[in-house]
């Protein structure tokens, strides 16, 4: 790998640009080269999160999604069409690397946790000397803006994606002690069901952008589904230990 230039992956936190941790910002400072995920015509949230910290000679590498829904008409597959796209990407990212030019990819929240830098860091690791920096995740922000503990004592939490079909969801959720569903948007409607048929409306909290300046706590029952984003997740917190 000598001559090579390294990869690292940045978590950046859950928005609040000041949970961004110490080692993130030095590293980020340091590379010649800045990438990020993001939507067609979008800024990024993670390049939101750390614009105010970039350099004037950092080489900027946005690698633009080709598609931001998972349900696409046939004969299009989105598998196929994010698979494409990330070998396309890795390999932007590689001719930096190969030029031993370090890359630094920056990834809202923590980046092994439902971070795109996966899919880069699963196609490019094993060539190239490789650093993942830990980030603020997004659930555990969502609870200190909630001002909620999450899980007392032996409780286990259980993290679900909102894009799981509803029977699952509720199979799952049903025996949860404590329970963060992500990826609402378009979803929330069908887990709000859940969530209200298992009588869990009490305990359950809503939040959207937490730690964003735009950050926004509703009662579940306020919610109007047109307007969720998908920066927005439910938590149901475990029950109260009087310790
Ligand atoms: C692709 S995952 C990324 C998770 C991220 N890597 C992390 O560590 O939190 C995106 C989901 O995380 C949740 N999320 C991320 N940031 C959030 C925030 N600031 N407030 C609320 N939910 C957030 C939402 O449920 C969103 O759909």
């Amino acid at each position: 790998m000598a001559g090579r230039g390294r990869l690292f992956g940045l978590g950046v936190g859950p928005g609040d640009p000041e949970l961004i941790t110490v080692k993130a910002l030095r590293l980020l400072r340091a590379a010649p080269v800045v990438a990020y995920l993001v939507a067609k015509g979008k800024k990024g949230n993670a390049f939101g999160i750390i614009e105010g910290h970039l350099r004037d000679d950092h080489v900027l590498l946005p690698l633009v999604f080709p598609v931001t829904t998972e349900s696409l008409p046939p004969p299009h597959s989105y598998e196929r069409e994010i698979a494409a796209f990330y070998d396309e990407a890795a390999k932007e990212v590689s001719t930096h690397l190969d030029a031993g030019r370090d890359v630094a990819v920056i990834c809202e929240g923590d980046p092994f946790f439902y971070g795109s830098f996966m899919y880069l860091h699963d196609r490019l690791a094993e060539r190239y000397d490789t650093e993942v920096v830990p980030g603020v995740c997004s659930i555990v922000a969502g609870a200190a803006v909630l001002g909620t503990p999450l899980v007392y004592r032996n409780q286990s939490l259980l993290v679900l994606s909102g894009v799981l079909p509803e029977p699952e969801l509720e199979m799952r959720l049903a025996q949860a002690d404590a329970a963060a569903v992500m990826k609402l948007g378009a979803n929330f409607e069908k887990v709000r069901r859940v969530v209200m048929k298992l009588g869990l409306a009490e305990r359950a909290l809503y939040i959207e952008r937490a730690t964003m300046a735009n950050e926004r706590t509703l009662p579940l029952a306020a919610v109007d589904p047109s307007s969720v984003p998908y920066f927005a997740m439910i938590l149901v917190p475990g029950k109260r230990w009087q310790g």
